[in-house]
């Protein structure tokens, strides 16, 4: 059952003497003890995060689903492309990034949870027609059948006008997998974009940008 941290009352003063670790401390530490599921040795760059959040509506209200977001740098960069409007559900996988994230990022809604489980906790927040799900999963980890699952979710939450963001380090492009994923994406998206390389992101990276969602499509992935 994911732990819907804005529920728990354990943010405020009483606790903010607690959070001293920085956020690069957290990171390292959890890529240490689970690399295959954090999936990167460092943060995403602030060029990165920016090249991601872009697909964040700058009018309105809209609602935000961001997966793996990991200690904030993408947060970050959510939010400041909200500036205070709409709403940004965070769903994350390790407690301790899931923890620091919600001290750290008091707007968004911090879930510990499996990115799979996204449907039902959306239906539990009463949430449909998400306008944009920025991605920071490391898709290269996660089983062919599972990022089906997690696709899926993606492409049933989102609304027909809605965006879908994720990122890839180039060094893996030419990899199967890689090319899988990017099959598995164009099955959930009538469109997916990528976009030029970000060479201030270590390790370099590109991201996708999908529209179109195809939400009653099954996705295929080859084997
Ligand atoms: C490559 S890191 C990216 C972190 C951050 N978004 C950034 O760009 O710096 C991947 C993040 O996804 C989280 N993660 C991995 N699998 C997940 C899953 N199935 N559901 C939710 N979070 C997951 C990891 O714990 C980690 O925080």
């Amino acid at each position: 059952m994911p732990v819907d941290y804005s529920q728990c009352g354990h943010r405020g003063s009483r606790h903010e003497s607690s959070v001293k670790t920085s956020s690069l401390a957290t990171f390292c530490s959890a890529a240490f003890r689970s690399p295959k599921t954090v999936g990167a040795v460092w943060p995403s760059s602030p060029r990165l995060a920016a090249r991601l959040a872009a697909v964040v509506p700058s009018v309105g209200d809209p609602t935000i689903v961001e997966l793996g977001p990991g200690t904030g740098a993408v947060s970050a960069a959510i939010e400041e492309r909200l500036q205070g409007r709409g709403r940004h559900i965070a769903l994350e996988s390790d407690p301790s990034m899931a923890h620091f994230l919600h001290r750290k990022n008091p707007r968004a809604k911090v879930h510990l949870a499996d990115a799979v489980d996204l449907g039902s906790i959306l239906a539990r927040e009463r949430l449909a027609d998400v306008d944009a799900v920025v991605s920071g999963l490391p898709w290269a980890l996660i089983s062919a059948d599972k990022q089906k699952r997690i696709l899926g979710q993606i492409a049933h939450s989102l609304a027909p006008s809605g965006v879908f963001t994720t990122f890839a380090y180039v060094h893996g492009l030419g990899l199967t997998a890689a090319r899988h994923f990017g099959q598995s994406l164009r099955s959930a998206f009538d469109e997916v974009l990528s976009t030029r390389t970000v060479w201030v992101n270590f390790p370099p990276a590109i991201t996708y940008v999908c529209r179109r969602p195809r939400r009653a499509a099954s996705i295929e992935i080859s084997a």
